[in-house]
């Protein structure tokens, strides 16, 4: 059986329920699930397939991520390895194409490494979850872009098709 690991890095858990949901799109693979931000020094020339996720925070990835990518960048290249990012500026749709998504273009200019596959997906806007801080910042923001300000409710807006879909085209390439 093929072995696929799925890193994820995730502050308020809506990257970790993406990876979850690809989940059944990965029947046949002998998957590892792993939170980046925990003890991940892997060797990842054990793995067919490597897939890794992760959230946008004030524009930016967690610095774990760029960290992970750099101890492992060789390996990355070499690797059948694919990336996604999850932010709230891809609700519009014209921002969750990768080519015009402004965190991957950030991405791939600081980055050596070049994923095979890149999404891009919405996220969540969880008011009950944050602090005083970040619900006016994020409240900001969202008037900025029109948005819900409403902090009363919690938005998901994730395409879960969209979010099966990509899991489906990782799951089927074949790497030469
Ligand atoms: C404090 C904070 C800052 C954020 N900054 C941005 C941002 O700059 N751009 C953006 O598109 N989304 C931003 N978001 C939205 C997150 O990317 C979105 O909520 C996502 O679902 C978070 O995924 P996670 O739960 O896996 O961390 C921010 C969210 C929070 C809580």
């Amino acid at each position: 059986m093929e072995k696929l690991l799925v890193l994820y890095s995730s502050r308020n858990g809506q990257t970790k329920k993406i990876v979850e949901a690809m989940q059944g799109e990965f029947k046949g693979y002998d998957v590892e699930l792993a939170n980046l931000h925990g003890p991940v020094r892997k060797n990842l020339s054990k793995y067919d397939k490597v897939l890794i996720g992760a959230s946008i925070r004030y524009g930016k990835f967690h610095q774990d991520l760029h960290t992970f990518i750099h101890i492992h960048s060789e390996q990355l290249s070499a690797a059948d390895a694919s990336f996604f990012c999850v932010c709230l500026v891809a609700r519009k749709p014209e921002k969750a194409d990768p080519d015009n998504n402004v965190y991957i273009k950030k991405f791939l200019a600081k980055s050596r490494w070049r994923p095979r596959t890149i999404g891009v997906f919405a996220g969540a806007l969880k008011y009950s979850e944050y602090n005083w801080w970040q619900k006016r910042i994020i409240q900001l923001i969202m008037k900025m872009t029109g948005g819900s300000t409403d902090t009363s409710q919690d938005l998901e807006f994730t395409d879960w098709d969209k979010v099966r879909e990509f899991a489906e085209r990782i799951a089927k390439s074949k790497y030469e």
